[in-house]
Formats: structure tokens, C-alpha cells, sequence
């Protein structure tokens, strides 16, 4: 199975966590219905860690929690799969989960099968508790081989925080998607951590197996698990989810859908940088100014002869963001420029094919999709 644009879709653990159940996972799905987020392309609900007894049944099988998913995991799945959503769920490659419910390290054939049996569409697959003697890339391996054998298409979301230079050997495990950070917080020095964290490792994100900077923190207005209240307003939502975008992430999104703003709705559904995430061909961004800058610019080559040019102002004082086309080859000679839309506003900039300097308040960012044009 090859996957060809990173997903999108919600999981459970930013805003529910331990407190995660089927009534929220249900009202989720219908949030996703209801506001339009299925028909802009999210799709995966995805059940995060916290929802299984903390033993085996006797047949060796894992036990959803009764008192949390009286209605079982098949009722769930078909009401996902009802909504013409796609159902996610989540394990461990080591012994126990992060919060110490049974791992499938060593099962991971039985728990393929049976979430197979109930459905899933994705597995989010974590890395606490893993045994020292043991190797990741074998595990992740064996995963990948155990999914693949109970001939269900289920995407194969690898999340090992980062560690152990997993963007050297996660592509060769069958993985379609991979945990490259630790765990975000709804933080702005946290979404650019994270961002920042990647300059290094974007390049190995490409169709068949992405990188994955986490879920989204977008809309969380301090509420839930990773709620930081008071500390990212709309104008740190709209740069984290611009970031994202360029960066090609999968977007997961972690905030209660129910009570979503429709300024966020409409962030979360900005077609022109879905358009950017999504693109087919998934090109890291390049830096076109003084690399590390505090306010950076970037240019990113899309398909259809398209691309994107995005300034961000990372700095808490408003300024200017710089773009130089010669970092990105292109000279004043040349004979073509650049033509601009940013995709917030619809300004339109150019033709240039020079220096350009623009303003970008704190914290806030300009995305333009452009298209050459001869000078
Ligand atoms: C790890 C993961 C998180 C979440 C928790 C659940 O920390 O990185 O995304 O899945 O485990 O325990």
C-alpha cells in the first residue's frame, strides 16, 4: 500500500487524553461531518492511547475498556465508517503503553489482526516501554509485515519521538508516516521548536512515507491535555498551521471539534494551503534569506508549475521578513518572475524577481502561491 499525501484527520490525545471515550470519539465525527472539515479532506478519527483494560482478555486479545467503549470497537468503527470517515486507532511497540496499558511488543501479529477485525483504517503506533535488548526498526518492521498480512489497507502511523535517527531507517520498515519531535504543547516556542527541529530532516519526507512534527494545536484556546491557556492566540494558530502546511505535515488536527471557533474553521479549511500540504510531489521548503533567521522566508516548489513563498515573523516585535531570489536561484536576469496571492488576504505582489522586504507583524506570517511570469 503507498500513501501519497499526508493524512489529515483529528486524534483524541491533545484535548481528551485519559479522559478519551466513545461519546466524545462519536461527537467528533459528527463535529468533522457537521462543519464541513470531511468535505475540505480530513478524515481519520483516530482513538489515542487510553482506551483498552490494562490486561489481556484470556485469549491473549486486548480488551477495550467497558466502562469507557461499552458499545465495542466494531459499533464504533461502523458509525466512523457511516459517516464516511476512516477509523484510527493506537498501540505501542514496546511492552506497555506511555500510560502503561499492554503494548503489542512481541503480538504485534494478534493485535494487527484484530484491529483489522475491528476496521481500522490507520494505527498510530507509539514507542514507550520498549524493551532494551530490542531493535525499533525490527519492531516497526514487524508491525508494518503484521498489518500487511491481514490484507486491510490501514496506514501506518509510526511514532517513536524522534529518537534513534528514525529518519534514516524508518522508510525501509513499511511506515507511512513517522514521528520526527517530541510532543507538542500549546506553546508558540514549541510549535516553532518543532518546526525549527526539522531543518535538518524534511528532506527525507516524501510520498510513501512522511514526516510528522505532531498533531495540531490549532484551536485548542488552552483547553485539554497539551492546553496552555492564555499562551497562543488566533495569530499563533494561523502561523503553526501555515508552518505545517509548507512543511507538507499530516494534519491531525487535536482540538474539541464541538466547540471549534469559526475563525479556526476557517484556518483549518483555507484551501489555498491545503492545496500546499497536499501537493503530489511534497518538496522540502528552502530557506531564501539568512538561514536561522528570526524571520525567515521560505520557497517551496508545488506541482503544476506552481510554488509557494511564505514570511514569517517569529520574533514578538513586528518587522520586516526578507526574501532573497538568489538563494533560490533565481536571478534578476533571468527573464521571469515571480507572481503572488497570499492566500489570507488575496494581496497581490509582483512580478519580482528581486529583493523583496515585507512586513509581518509579530509572531504572524504572509503565504503567497505563485506562478512565473515573463519579465
Ligand atoms: C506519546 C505520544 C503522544 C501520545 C501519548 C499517549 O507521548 O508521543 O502523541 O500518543 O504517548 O500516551
Amino acid at each position: 500500500m503507498i500513501i501519497t499525501k499526508p493524512p489529515m484527520g483529528w486524534n483524541s490525545w491533545n484535548t481528551f487524553a485519559r479522559g478519551v471515550n466513545e461519546r466524545v470519539i462519536r461527537e467528533a465525527a459528527d463535529a468533522m461531518v457537521e462543519t464541513g472539515l470531511r468535505d475540505a479532506g480530513y478524515e481519520y478519527v483516530v482513538i489515542d492511547d487510553c482506551w483498552s483494560l490494562k490486561e489481556r482478555g484470556p485469549d491473549g486479545r486486548l480488551v477495550p475498556n467497558p466502562e469507557t467503549f461499552p458499545s465495542g470497537m466494531n459499533a464504533l468503527s461502523d458509525y466512523i465508517h457511516s459517516k464516511g470517515l476512516k477509523f484510527g486507532m493506537y498501540s505501542c511497540a514496546g511492552i506497555m503503553t506511555c500510560t502503561g496499558a499492554p503494548g503489542s511488543y512481541d503480538k504485534e501479529f494478534i493485535d494487527a489482526e484484530t484491529f483489522a477485525g475491528w476496521g481500522v483504517d490507520y494505527l498510530k503506533y507509539d514507542f514507550c516501554h520498549f524493551p532494551a535488548v530490542a531493535d525499533p526498526r525490527e519492531s516497526y518492521s514487524r508491525m508494518a509485515m503484521a498489518l500487511e498480512t491481514t490484507g486491510r489497507d490501514i496506514v501506518f502511523s509510526a511514532c517513536n519521538g524522534g529518537l534513534c535517527e528514525v529518519e534514516k531507517w524508518i522508510r525501509s520498515t513499511g511506515a507511512h508516516l513517522y514521528r520526527c519531535t517530541t510532543d507538542i504543547t500549546e506553546t508558540f516556542p514549541s510549535i516553532l521548536e518543532h518546526c525549527r527541529s526539522q531543518d535538518e530532516k524534511i528532506r527525507y519526507s516524501a510520498p510513501g512515507c512522511y514526516n510528522d512534527m505532531d498533531m495540531l494545536v490549532v484551536g485548542m484556546d488552552g483547553i485539554g491535555h497539551h492546553g496552555h491557556p492564555g499562551l497562543c492566540g488566533d495569530t499563533e494558530y494561523k502561523t503553526h498551521f501555515a508552518l505545517w502546511c509548507l512543511f507538507g505535515q499530516p494534519l491531525m488536527m487535536g482540538s474539541d471539534l464541538r466547540r471549534l471557533r469559526p475563525e479556526m474553521l476557517e484556518l483549518l479549511t483555507n484551501k489555498d494551503l491545503l492545496r500546499i500540504d497536499q501537493d503530489a510531489e511534497c518538496r522540502p521548503p528552502i530557506e531564501a534569506g539568512i538561514k536561522g533567521d528570526s524571520r525567515p522566508s521560505f520557497f517551496k516548489h508545488l506541482s503544476d508549475r506552481q510554488f509557494a513563498v511564505a514570511f514569517f515573523n517569529f520574533t514578538d516585535e513586528d518587522g520586516c521578513a526578507d526574501f532573497r531570489p538568489w538563494d533560490i536561484g533565481l536571478t534578476t536576469s533571468a527573464g521571469v518572475g515571480m507572481s503572488l496571492r497570499e492566500v489570507f488576504t488575496g494581496e497581490v505582489v509582483g512580478p519580482v524577481n528581486d529583493f523583496l522586504s515585507l512586513y509581518v507583524p509579530a509572531r504572524d506570517c504572509k503565504v503567497f502561491i505563485g506562478e512565473w511570469v515573463t519579465m
